[in-house]
């Protein structure tokens, strides 16, 4: 019966043990989201499975990704393992990692803003034009599925020919990648 309590307690303290360190764990990881939303952005701009980051008074930021991948909203989304750009109020400029895929071609994004936030949209600079989304598809962060970088120059360099059953086949290599991740985790 004591032998029994105490192994309760025990695994109690553990428990306790164990949630603190997540919970520490997660404010690290929770932070360049809550830069983001003081900016007011929102915080799914970014994936999750981010590692760090670093942010100077210039609004100067760089943040460190597990690993390159990609994220699906209304359009698909690269992400380079470091992202950088430059932070302030409802914008990013000068945005270095993060490309958009459109029309089976990818474009770096240059500037991201929010214009007035009650207009519900978030545009994305591509360099010639300026694409609109509405800003409750970035509410949250999503999962970043890793891929290949050759599937990913593959799928850069035959853009502008690609075939829908080409797409096809790029996203079941993208999902298996996935698969094989979750196996090896
Ligand atoms: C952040 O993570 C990157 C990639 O793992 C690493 O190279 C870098 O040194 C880390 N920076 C800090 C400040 O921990
Ligand atoms: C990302 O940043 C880290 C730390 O600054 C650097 O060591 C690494 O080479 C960078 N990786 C890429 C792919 O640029």
């Amino acid at each position: 019966m004591l032998q029994h309590f105490c192994l309760g307690q025990f695994s109690a303290m553990f428990l306790l043990l164990l949630c603190s360190i997540f919970a520490v764990l997660s404010t690290a990881e929770s932070s360049i989201y809550e830069v983001l939303e003081s900016h007011g952005l929102p915080r799914g701009l970014l994936p999750k499975g981010v590692k760090n980051f670093t942010l100077d008074n210039s609004g100067k930021f760089v943040v460190h990704l597990d690993q390159a991948c990609n994220a699906k909203f209304e359009n698909e989304f690269h992400y380079d393992r470091n992202v950088s750009g430059t932070i302030s109020y409802g914008q990013i400029h000068a945005l270095s990692g993060i490309e958009a895929q459109d029309l089976f071609l990818w474009f770096p994004v240059k500037d991201i803003r929010v214009d007035i936030p009650s207009s519900g949209l978030i545009y994305f600079n591509v360099g010639v034009v300026s694409k609109q989304f509405s800003l409750s598809s970035f509410e949250t962060p999503r999962d970043c599925t890793v891929v290949q970088l050759m599937d990913l120059q593959d799928d850069m360099h035959i853009a502008d020919a690609v075939s829908k059953s080409q797409s096809e086949e790029l996203r079941y290599k993208f999902d298996q990648g996935n698969i094989g991740r979750k196996a090896i985790l």
